[in-house]
């Protein structure tokens, strides 16, 4: 029987040549010379908890000269990085400007089903939608996306993602690096494929409901290549991973230590020390990174989940590729490194109420994996065996309580994601998970199985139910999906 990786890397060597031949095209714009642009902050409470967001479209060159028509939340690409406290009841006005139907979910957001923007909550175009945000959880990276069933993954790729900062008082509490743009940088990591024209090309042919929509060129906050200019001293990066399908496996181009602070949920119990870090789809990680030294890339590596539909190469090979670059400016903000974070509470299985098995697969690896080779190439993408069906409820959980959900992939890895939870990983194929997957999560890269403790403490009715699906966003609207309530 074939290897995962093998399988994947034979199954598409007649395409790879075409491929290859586009991102050396693609890859001929890496000077490092763009500054990063940073997102503009909206602190919800300077503005007395109100908040609007415009979703529209707009022009943005991510090719030097030549515009491509993007999407935006009150920006031409991307929108603001949202920071809301602890405690506060924040009143969000989004209208759609765009001649389509989309949703804003606040992923990651512990809030009431009705107020999470998933599928259900269709905001038409010159509509408004006005949900009440009430912030009760740790501080956190969090992030908005729309979330309209069959066109999220496009409205994503055209660039409708923004980033939120839950602040509960933690970061001055321990002395983080907090000054935001300065030592305090959102970093949106996205691939995008461009045709000709500059314009961003979405490609939804076969391949891409198998493995996903993918680029050849990563993109940092919107743009190629950029440049950063950083303290020399400690830098705390808030790491997004807003692709549609490719996990990026980062580290530094001198491969320097740095240290993972906060996974999706929250803050770590302390620092965990790196000098790799995958982030999948959904995910975020904080890191603490010393600029001491000097200049540095930032770099990805091949995502050798998808053979070669995850190298980023120029020559197609699975060498890391740089994504950015940090130069230094002259004084250091923050030196010191907190050795303690936060009290984490023992993950246990004994306060499951009860517990569930979901087996995620993407047609073409279920079927490779019960029959131990791929004959059929059409097969069901789906949970259980049932694709996504927005009048069904698959699940119904008691609020309150804690359960514990395993989540087998049959085939590729998938980034599942739980919206109105957060939950611990108790185990990760088969294993205890490392250090800096140890805290509170809401999406985990699942290659073979997990068992995860989740946390119902919002309430999800049948008309605004809960979604759980993998964030692999075509596998998403190929069916991946599940809804859920909770009373
Ligand atoms: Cu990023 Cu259904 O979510
Ligand atoms: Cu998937």
């Amino acid at each position: 029987m074939l290897t995962r990786r093998q399988f994947a890397i034979g199954s598409v060597a007649m395409t790879s040549a075409g491929i290859i031949g586009r991102r050396i095209v693609e890859a001929g714009v890496t000077h490092f010379n763009t500054p990063l642009p940073v997102p503009r902050l909206v602190d919800a409470a300077k503005q007395g908890n109100a908040v609007s967001l415009k979703i529209a479209a707009g022009r943005h060159a991510f090719v030097h000269g030549k515009p491509a028509t993007t999407y935006g939340y009150s920006a031409p690409i991307l929108g603001p990085v949202i920071r809301m406290r602890r405690g506060d009841e924040i009143e969000m006005t989004v209208e759609n400007a765009l001649d389509t139907v989309t949703t804003v979910h606040w992923h990651g957001l512990l809030v009431p089903g009705d107020c999470d923007g998933g599928p259900q909550q269709l905001i038409r175009p010159g509509d408004r939608w006005r949900p009440i945000l009430k912030i009760d959880q740790p501080a956190a990276t969090l992030w908005f996306h729309p979330h309209p069933h069959h066109d999220t993954g496009r409205q994503i790729y055209m660039g409708l993602t923004g980033m939120i900062i839950v602040d509960d008082g933690t970061d001055a509490r321990l002395g983080l690096p907090r000054t935001f743009g300065i030592d305090d940088l959102p970093l949106i990591l996205q691939d995008r494929s461009f045709s000709a024209d500059g314009s961003i090309e979405y490609e939804t042919d076969g391949l891409s409901i198998v493995y996903g929509a993918r680029g050849g060129t990563v993109i940092v906050n919107g743009v190629v290549a950029p440049l950063a200019k950083v303290p020399p001293g400690l830098v705390r990066l808030r790491l997004l991973n807003a692709a549609n399908a490719q996990n990026f496996v980062l580290r530094f181009s001198d491969q320097r230590t740095f240290y993972v602070i906060a996974s999706d949920g929250g803050f770590l119990p302390a620092p965990v020390a790196a000098t790799e870090l995958t982030i999948s789809p959904g995910e975020r990680f904080e890191v603490l990174v010393d600029f001491a030294n000097g200049a540095v890339a930032l770099e990805t590596g091949p995502d050798e989940e998808m053979g070669i539909f995850g190298r980023l190469a120029p020559d197609g090979s699975a060498e890391y590729v740089p994504v950015m670059r940090f130069e230094t400016t002259t004084k250091p903000l923050v030196k010191e490194m907190p050795t303690r974070l936060v009290e984490l509470s023992a993950a246990s299985q004994a306060s499951a109420v009860r517990r569930r098995q979901f087996i995620v697969s993407s047609g073409i690896c279920m079927n490779r994996t019960q029959a131990g080779e791929h004959t059929d190439m059409v097969a069901l993408t789906g949970i259980n065996g049932q694709t996504f069906d927005m009048e069904r409820i698959d699940v119904e959980t008691k609020l309150g309580t804690n359960e514990v959900w395993e989540v087998v992939s049959a085939g590729m890895a998938h980034p599942f994601h739980i919206h109105g939870a957060s939950f611990r990983i108790l185990s990760i194929a088969g294993a205890p998970p490392p250090s800096h997957l140890a805290g509170w999560k809401d999406v985990v890269l699942v290659e073979d199985r997990a068992e995860l403790l989740v946390s119902f403490n919002q309430p999800a009715t049948r008309d605004h139910p809960f979604m759980y699906h993998c964030h692999i966003l075509e596998h998403e609207e190929a069916g991946l999906m599940g809804q859920y309530v909770c009373v």
